[in-house]
Parts: structure tokens; sequence; C-alpha cells
């Protein structure tokens, strides 16, 4: 059993070539505010991967234990793009970041709202972009909530790659225009930036 990461709420570990991912249940918490930390998000993350993989490049599922709150999946031998997006060269990321939009468009029009688009959970393999982490997903056909989903990856983009967020930005954009959506939910995006600007002045 190899560590591979340990994360405020799971330890993510590689045995054989699969990763498992469990939640970690504390002591000091009471029993309904553990499960909702650990049972349910894994039953969450199960269910919206299981969903997603006919759909996009995700882990394939293998096994939920959901009462030792854990989930088998593939391990996939890539590059996490949190930390190498910012070390390929300028045509290299530009097809990336088109495949990101790419993909996203089609889990939005599949209503899958990731919940945490950052490039921690994007990994690049065999120059195909998977994404990973549907712990704070959901099901929604909702603008508000596809807009809210590309909203946070723009945020991501500007902390994690403000060298490039621009460029990023808009070339995500390009691959997204493949989703049937697209005007609406760019309309929406344009909004919520909006309403944000309007907060922080106040
Ligand atoms: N299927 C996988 N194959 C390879 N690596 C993986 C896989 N799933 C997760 N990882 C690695 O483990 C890290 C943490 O995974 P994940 O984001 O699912 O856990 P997390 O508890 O939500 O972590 P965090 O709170 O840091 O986001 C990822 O950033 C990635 O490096
Ligand atoms: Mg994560």
């Amino acid at each position: 059993m190899k560590i591979l990461h340990k994360g405020a709420e799971a330890i993510l570990y590689k045995e054989d070539n699969n990763l498992i991912k469990e939640r970690i249940t504390k002591g000091y918490r009471h029993k309904v505010i553990d499960k909702n930390k650990t049972k349910y998000p894994t039953r969450r993350e199960f269910k919206l991967l299981t969903k997603a993989k006919d759909l996009i490049n995700v882990p394939n599922p293998i096994k939920v234990e959901e009462n030792n709150s854990k989930i088998v999946m593939e391990y996939l031998k890539g590059d996490l793009l949190k930390t190498t997006l910012g070390t390929y060269n300028k045509n290299k990321r530009e097809k990336v970041a088109k495949l990101i939009g790419e993909q996203i468009a089609l889990m939005h029009d599949n209503d899958i709202i990731h919940g945490d688009l950052t490039t921690s959970n994007m990994i690049l393999k065999d120059n195909k972009v998977y994404f990973i982490d549907f712990g704070l997903g959901k099901i929604s056909h909702k603008l508000e909530d596809k807009a809210t989903d590309l909203k946070l990856l723009q945020q991501a983009f500007e902390s994690k790659h403000y060298k490039h967020d621009e460029e990023l930005i808009k070339n995500t954009l390009k691959g997204y225009k493949k989703s049937i959506n697209y005007k609406e939910t760019i309309q929406r995006l344009e909004k919520v930036n909006k309403r944000g600007r309007y907060k922080r002045k106040n």
C-alpha cells in the first residue's frame, strides 16, 4: 500500500493498479456530521463517476464500500495538470485547455456538475484530460450551476496559473463551444461575474 495523497477528509493510496480513496472517520465528530463528511460524499462520488464514465474521461469506478467510506477506482498514470500545465509550451497548453472545455461541455450537457473544477482534479493521460474528485458534484440542469462550475475553473486559472490565465480561459471556452447550451451558459457566467464585481464593491 502506497499513500499518494493525504487531504483534509480523505487519504488516497495505490494498491496494484487501483486507487483507493478512503474518507476518514474522525472520532471527535458527531456521528451524523461524520456521515455527512464520509459516507454520503463517498456514495455521491461513486454514483457520479459511474454516470460520468460513459460520457467523459474519468477513472473507471471499480467498487464502493459505503460503510468504510472507500471507493476503489482505476489508477491513472498521468500528469496532474496543477503541477504540469505551467510547464507545457503554448501549443500544448492551448490544446489541453480546449480539451478541458470540451469535456466540461459534455459533462454539463448531461447535467453533471463537477463542483470542484480545479487543475488539482484533472489528469492528462494519453493526450486526454481525465476528471477526478466528484465528491462535491451533483446532477443539475440549472444554468446557474453550470455557470458556477465554469466560474470556479476561471478562479483556479487566475490563482494557480496566473501567468497564462487569460489564454487558458479563452481556450477552455473555445472547447466549451461544443455545449448545446453554450450561449445561455456563457451569458449566465457573465452575469455571475458581474454580480461578483458588484459584491466586492460593497
Ligand atoms: N484515479 C486516480 N489516479 C491517479 N491519481 C489520483 C486518482 N484520484 C486521485 N488522484 C490523486 O490524488 C489527489 C487527491 O485526489 P482527490 O482530489 O480525489 O482527493 P481529495 O481528498 O478531494 O483531495 P483534495 O482535498 O486535496 O482535493 C489528486 O490530486 C491526484 O493527485
Ligand atoms: Mg481534489
